[in-house]
């Protein structure tokens, strides 16, 4: 695979607490523009893998490279502020006075210009931008299906609806790649749809590269290009997700028979 093409390149990557092995040489490439799904049994590594990229752990052994720049030894913050980069639902705040589009727009100058001051800045470059801003909420607010309620104070809400946006803020900053952990866990049915929706949008209007782990394994296999399996820290399989839900040695470990 070319270069370019690489969103993340996990190579060799290990990471023992004690004497358990969470991850025994972990090689994995993460192709731009993708869903990647990662699949399997509870402890066979899969947080401990997003741990280690996002920088909340150190590796024992091993390198992430980011678009080819090496980030193994970056401390956590450097990789959020610098990589574009984000895991599920970090640094995302609902503030519940605000409405969706107040919500969305704060969670974009946020991020670029961190300092609350900085974002009563005012004159033309920061008008265009705060004017692009909320055309992104806008779509972002139609996309996760939040229109009829977008003008309510986010703390009247509902708490899926919260998690919704919640959800929209996350792509406010523009991140190349999102790490989503079990998305969907504890949520209902029709928000289980709507996320879907979100992530479907973020990766085919504004090409955000993801990596899910999710339990429901349907979902997943509908959502993601490509599925990897871990087992026990290792790598089981890496393939089409028809491929992988025939792969024996998948269905052994994981599946189920
Ligand atoms: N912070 C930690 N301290 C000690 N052991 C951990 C820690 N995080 C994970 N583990 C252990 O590492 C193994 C892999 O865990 P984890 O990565 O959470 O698996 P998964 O997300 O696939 O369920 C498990 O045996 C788990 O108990
Ligand atoms: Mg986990």
């Amino acid at each position: 695979m070319p270069a370019d093409d690489v969103m993340l390149r996990i190579e060799g990557l290990r990471k023992n607490y004690g004497a358990v092995a969470a991850l025994q040489g972990v090689d994995i490439d993460v192709r731009r523009g993708e869903v990647m799904g990662l699949i399997g049994p509870n402890g066979s590594g899969k947080s401990t893998l997003f741990d280690c990229c996002t920088g909340l752990q150190k590796s024992d052994a091993g390198r992430v490279l980011l678009k080819g720049v090496d980030i193994t030894a970056w401390p956590m913050n450097r990789i959020a502020r610098e990589g574009r980069f984000l895991r599920s639902f970090q640094k995302t705040v609902v503030f519940p006075t605000l409405d969706s589009e107040e919500n969305l727009v704060l969670a974009g100058q946020m991020s670029r210009f961190p300092s609350v001051l900085s974002t009563f800045w005012i004159g033309p470059a920061a008008q265009r931008r705060v004017k692009a801003l909320r055309e992104r909420a806008r779509e972002l607010i139609e996309v996760s299906g939040l229109a009829r309620v977008a003008h309510l104070p986010a703390g009247n809400m509902s708490g899926g609806q919260q998690k919704l946006l919640q959800f929209a803020s996350m792509l406010m900053p523009d991140p190349e790649l999102i790490l989503l952990d079990e998305p969907l866990a504890g949520i209902n049915p029709i928000l289980i749809e709507k996320v879907i929706q979100c992530i479907e949008h973020a990766n085919q209007a504004l090409g955000v590269t993801f990596v899910v782990i999710e339990h429901n394994t349907d979902v997943l296999m509908n959502l993601s290009h490509r599925v990897v399996v871990l087992h026990q820290g290792m790598k089981l399989a890496d393939d089409t997700p028809e491929a992988v839900v025939r792969n024996p040695e998948v269905v052994e470990a994981y599946l189920g028979g």
